[in-house]
């Protein structure tokens, strides 16, 4: 089982979640960050402090939101590991409940 970060992260990038993960398994790209599914221990912690209800447990995840499992586990591959808290991106309180967002995700990795 692993936690799943959703489309409502996407350009808000409240980095709460960051603060209290235990084991480190959060991984930051431009505008989203992903949970590694191997590294989550499933401890809940970072559900109820992320502003943007962004973080589920895989089980409860609504159909719709799916194929984030898939794109939690594939960036998180390729995008660098976030230890600390930081602030949120400048227009978050705005893109806080836009629905539809995954059209805006950026995938690129700091190297391209
Ligand atoms: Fe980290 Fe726990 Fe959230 Fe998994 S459930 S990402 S281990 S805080
Ligand atoms: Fe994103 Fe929520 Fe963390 S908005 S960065 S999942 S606190």
């Amino acid at each position: 089982m692993t936690y799943v970060v959703t489309d409502n992260c996407i350009q808000c990038k409240f980095t709460d979640c960051v603060a209290v993960c235990p084991v480190n398994c959060f991984y930051e790209g431009p505008n989203f960050l992903v949970i590694n599914p191997d590294e989550c221990i499933d401890c809940d912690a970072c559900v109820p402090v992320c502003p943007a209800k962004a973080i589920y447990n895989e089980d409860d995840l609504p159909d719709d939101k799916r194929l984030f499992l898939q794109i939690n586990e594939e960036l998180s591959r390729v995008w660098p590991q976030i230890t600390d808290q930081k602030d949120p991106l400048p227009d978050a309180a705005k893109w806080d409940g836009v629905a539809d967002k995954l059209k805006h995700l950026i995938r690129t990795t700091p190297e391209s």
